[in-house]
């Protein structure tokens, strides 16, 4: 059999033209998740970046990198951080708002969710214009953690998305790139 890597992971994604909204290509990580080989060689790929690496923690943003980042977590013996949308956490939480590339949002860590100086992987599905993976970088920061990488499956060349993070400071591994 044919043997799998970042590019027919790439290939697996749904992609949806014009949708939530006119010009947006929307890249849809459901057939991945669909098929056990794809879900797998997925996961398998992160393990085999940070199994080994001195992580903590792994944190997840809502929605879909808590699918990713779940999975990760189990399989490096760490336990799960939830980023989640405005309104889910119920315990304290912080706050940080974000602009997205159709709308505008914000996220929440507890305020328990980590120790100072943990060092933590942050996971998502995708890097657009970055605002995501920045405001989850933020607050990790801000409860004294470190971010050890933020990882995702597909960034986008054409967007400054990217560049803004590792900018930031903020180290980001991405297993695929895309104009
Ligand atoms: C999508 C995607 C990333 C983010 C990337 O999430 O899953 O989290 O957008 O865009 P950015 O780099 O411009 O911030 P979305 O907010 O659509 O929600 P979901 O994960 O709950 O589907
Ligand atoms: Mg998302």
């Amino acid at each position: 059999p044919e043997v799998m890597g970042v590019e027919a992971l790439f290939e697996k994604m749904r992609k949806i033209p014009d949708w939530p909204e006119k010009g947006i290509l929307f890249h849809d990580i459901t057939p991945i998740l669909q098929s056990p080989q794809y879900f797998r060689l997925l996961v398998d790929l992160l393990v085999y970046r940070y199994m080994g690496q001195k992580i903590d923690a792994v944190a997840g943003l809502d929605a879909r990198g808590f699918i990713i980042g779940a999975a990760l977590a189990y399989q490096l013996n760490v336990g799960f951080i939830p980023i989640r949308k405005k309104g889910k956490l119920p315990f304290h939480t912080v706050s940080q708002k974000y602009a997205l590339e159709y709308g505008e949002a914000v996220v929440e860590i507890h305020t328990d969710a980590l120790e100072p100086g943990a060092q933590v992987l942050l996971v998502d599905d995708l890097v657009a214009t970055g605002g995501t993976m920045s405001a989850g970088a933020e607050l990790i920061r801000r409860l004294g953690g470190n971010v050890v990488e933020a990882a995702a499956i597909l960034e986008f060349t054409d967007l400054p998305g990217g560049q803004r993070i590792r900018d930031a400071g903020v180290p980001l591994f991405t297993l695929y790139q895309n104009e």
